[in-house]
């Protein structure tokens, strides 16, 4: 049996620690989806492919090899055979990749790569689309949610920990942007499935929502077990 989490929800809402912190917890693989968008978006920046567009990018988006591989538990997204991980987390390839997402053609390659890994093993995975359109069938989903201020203050306090410069009004414009495109694309469109549930973590820590996950999974899937017994 094969037991995955699908976690969805905006920019920032904390999706990526508390997916990673509850794989760690219960064993499961994670998997970061938007990684994928982010490593399209950098390779259209490397090579002079605009993102507005669809036509350039959709004749050369077989020139895109995507794969993912583990280091000390912690994905490396390797673009055409290179370790581009690190490359991917400023917000200037994250508002790329928000435009690149909106192509129908870079959604089914990384739909159909997101699926085959989740086929062979239980994952944790999160995104925009998973618990509607990549997992529909998942074991345990959750809509993952912030106000736009706790979620540009989080976002800020990253960077800035990094060293990276950058400037918290600026955060929350992109947030609320990437919010209104990811929410109003016309596929896979980011929303709550009708069988997630809400988790809104403004005034959680990390670990209070990462507990709070794996207790409602384990306890769903205890459930499953005791009624499917033969
Ligand atoms: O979660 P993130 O900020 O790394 O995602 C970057 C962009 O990729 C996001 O703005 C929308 C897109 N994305 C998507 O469309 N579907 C996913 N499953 C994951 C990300």
């Amino acid at each position: 049996m094969i037991y995955s989490i699908a976690i969805d929800g905006p920019a920032a809402a904390g999706k990526s620690t508390i997916a990673r912190n509850v794989a760690e917890k219960t064993g499961l693989i994670y998997i970061n989806t938007g990684a994928m968008y982010r490593a399209v978006a950098y390779w259209c920046m490397k090579n002079g492919v605009p993102t507005r567009e669809k036509e350039p990018l959709k004749s050369r988006i077989n020139e895109i090899d995507i794969n993912i591989s583990y280091e000390n538990g912690i994905q490396q997204l390797i673009l055409n055979g290179e370790n581009v991980t690190e490359d991917l987390n400023s917000e200037e390839v994250g508002r790329e990749a928000s435009k690149v997402s909106q192509f129908p053609f870079v959604r089914l390659k990384l739909v159909k790569l997101q699926q085959e890994i989740a086929n062979k093993q239980s994952v944790v995975m999160d995104g925009r689309d998973i618990g509607t359109k990549v997992l529909p069938g998942a074991f345990f989903k959750v809509y993952m949610t912030a106000s736009s201020s706790v979620r540009a203050k989080r976002r800020y306090d990253e960077l800035t920990a990094k060293g990276v410069e950058c400037d918290y009004n600026t955060i929350l414009s992109d947030i609320e942007h990437r919010d209104y495109e990811d929410e109003n694309r016309e596929l896979a469109p980011l929303k709550q499935a009708s069988d997630a549930i809400l988790i809104d973590t403004s005034d959680m820590s990390v670990d209070e929502a990462s507990d709070k996950i794996k207790e409602l999974f384990e306890k769903k899937k205890e459930e499953y077990e005791r009624n499917h017994k033969s």
